[in-house]
């Protein structure tokens, strides 16, 4: 996976975990989701998906990708979203995001939880994933979720920051 930066935590307009959680949604993402997704991408990452690989892993028949959507006064607003792609009985995480504004509310954890269940339905036996060694956020959901360091790759990103590899048995 990609490097990320940690900005932006801040207050939702959305008011206790209840409510939130009552408006949650997980569906298959579109293309007609690019436009709310590509600058939540690009807040997000130091080296963002373009519209094309987006558009790329949508039309891959191996890969998939979910947004999580909240109800709003206005209706529904896209949160965050995940992607993945499965082989054979592996699954590897290709992206996993948040708007900042959403963060610390349990949207990462509900996508992840999806996708671990998915993983469990589809006879997934192992998910892998990449992290930059000091996105403390994501390593803290992924050590929540029981997955462990099987590996670091040297300056993986960008070629300056390292990588822990990650699996976990489903
Ligand atoms: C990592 C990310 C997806 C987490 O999403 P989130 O919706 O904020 O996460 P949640 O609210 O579900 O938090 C779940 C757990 O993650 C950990 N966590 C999340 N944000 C954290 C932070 N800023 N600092 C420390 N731990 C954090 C905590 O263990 C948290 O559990 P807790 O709230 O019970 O303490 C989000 O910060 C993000 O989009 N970051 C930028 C993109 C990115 O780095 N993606 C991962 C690439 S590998």
């Amino acid at each position: 996976m990609r490097n990320r930066d940690e900005s932006g935590t801040a207050a939702s307009p959305i008011s206790s975990l209840e409510e939130r959680n009552k408006g949650m949604k997980i569906r298959e993402m579109v293309p007609q989701d690019l436009e709310e997704l590509l600058p939540m991408e690009q807040a997000s990452s130091l080296a963002p998906w373009s519209r094309q690989m987006f558009l790329d892993e949508l039309a891959h028949p191996r890969a998939s990708c979910f947004v999580l959507t909240v109800e709003d006064l206005s209706g529904p607003v896209l949160t965050g979203f995940i992607c993945f792609r499965d082989v054979g009985k592996e699954s590897e995480l290709l992206n996993l995001t948040v708007h900042a504004r959403y963060r610390r509310q349990g949207v990462g954890r509900r996508l992840m939880q999806f996708y671990l269940d998915r993983c469990a339905a589809q006879g997934i036996e192992r998910s892998h994933l990449e992290v930059n060694v000091s996105n403390e956020a994501a390593l803290r959901l992924y050590r929540s979720f029981s997955y462990e360091q099987v590996g670091l790759r040297k300056r993986f990103y960008q070629g300056s920051v390292d990588a822990l590899l990650l699996t976990k048995r489903i």
